[in-house]
């Protein structure tokens, strides 16, 4: 059972991988902290008490609400793609007695800050925890800031984010996460602790089709369809008039299949960069992936290809 730490700014595609994740038995999710990216933080924090109540937890993770502020560049969130809060605005739904469909699961959040929950976890689990980053990377380079001996006994830190030959999703060529916070990623990929990286890439490979999603509803009623269904409207509509189809790419859970299913995933250690001050190219992670050219001294593993349809399989044998 590998002990997970996932760091996260929820989001459509986080909801999905946080469910996958609690939903997988070589997973144990020890905490969970929120960092501001695709919406505010605080609104991050709400939407994450509104995935976990969709499953019916009998032990919550510990939760901290992390970093309100990119380190240096002022917030820009993605609210046109994940709906106004963040969720498809699952939130506005109400039963017909008036009481809201998704309420936040009643469970306590850590008084301590997100920086602070991620290096107390460190120390209680050293060499064993690994730490799953699916938004901007703010909290962790804080959390090396304050403590980088002791983020060194993490066991990894697997981040969704970056893209190195292919198109951006926020300009022509940076990928959100880093974009929202390219100083923080910058930090983190200097830091020394291993790094494996989801790039758009990787995350550009499999395409969940609204056909495919609705497919493997049809007929079920139970609340991880419902949520599916609700959550994710919003997001395909977007897809369907920006992006040329009817899905969206489920970014998020890759990091996630990376830990459960290594076998789908294709590797190449690379050593990245990050342009922070670039006006055309804030944010772009740069590495030369061609063989003949890779650096001598990587700092992460950079995910080339996936098994798509294997893990795409996989994705929804796990969130029967
Ligand atoms: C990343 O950006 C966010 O909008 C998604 O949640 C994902 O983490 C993809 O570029
Ligand atoms: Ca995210």
């Amino acid at each position: 059972m590998q002990r997970i730490l996932i760091d996260t700014d929820p989001g459509v595609d986080d909801a999905l991988a946080i469910l996958l994740a609690l939903l997988s038995p070589e997973l144990q999710i020890e905490a969970l902290t929120t960092v501001c990216g695709n919406v505010p933080v605080t609104q991050g924090t709400e939407n994450l008490l509104r995935i976990l109540e969709v499953l019916d937890l009998a032990e919550f993770p510990l939760i901290a609400q992390g970093e309100a502020q990119p380190l240096v560049k002022p917030l820009v969130t993605a609210a046109h793609v994940h709906g106004d809060d963040g969720l498809g605005n699952i939130s506005q739904l109400r039963n017909a007695d008036g009481r809201p469909v998704y309420p936040p699961a009643d469970t306590h959040i850590s008084p301590t800050s997100g920086v602070d929950l991620i290096l107390e976890m460190v120390t209680r689990y050293p060499d064993e925890l690994t730490l799953v980053a699916l938004g901007p990377l703010t909290n962790v380079a804080k959390a090396i800031r304050k403590d980088p001996v002791k983020m060194q006994r993490l066991q990894k830190i697997v981040v969704m984010g970056g893209v190195f030959e292919d198109y951006g999703n926020v300009t022509t060529t940076a990928e959100f996460n880093i974009f929202v916070d390219p100083h923080a990623a910058q930090e983190v990929f200097q830091s020394n602790v291993p790094i494996d990286i989801a790039p758009l890439d990787a995350t550009h490979q499999v395409v969940l089709t609204g056909e495919r999603l609705h497919a493997e509803l049809d007929g079920r009623s139970d609340s991880i369809s419902r949520f599916l269904k609700d959550a994710t409207h919003a997001c395909m509509e977007f897809y369907r008039q920006h992006v040329g189809f009817w899905g969206f790419h489920i970014h998020d859970a890759l990091p996630i299949g990376m830990l459960t299913h290594p076998e789908y995933f294709e590797s190449v250690a690379a050593d990245v960069q990050v342009e922070t001050e670039g006006v055309l190219t804030n944010g772009v992670t740069v590495s030369d992936l061609r063989p003949e050219r890779r650096s001598p001294h990587p700092n992460a593993q950079v995910c080339i290809k996936v098994a798509a349809d294997a893990f795409l399989d996989h994705f929804f044998q796990r969130l029967q």
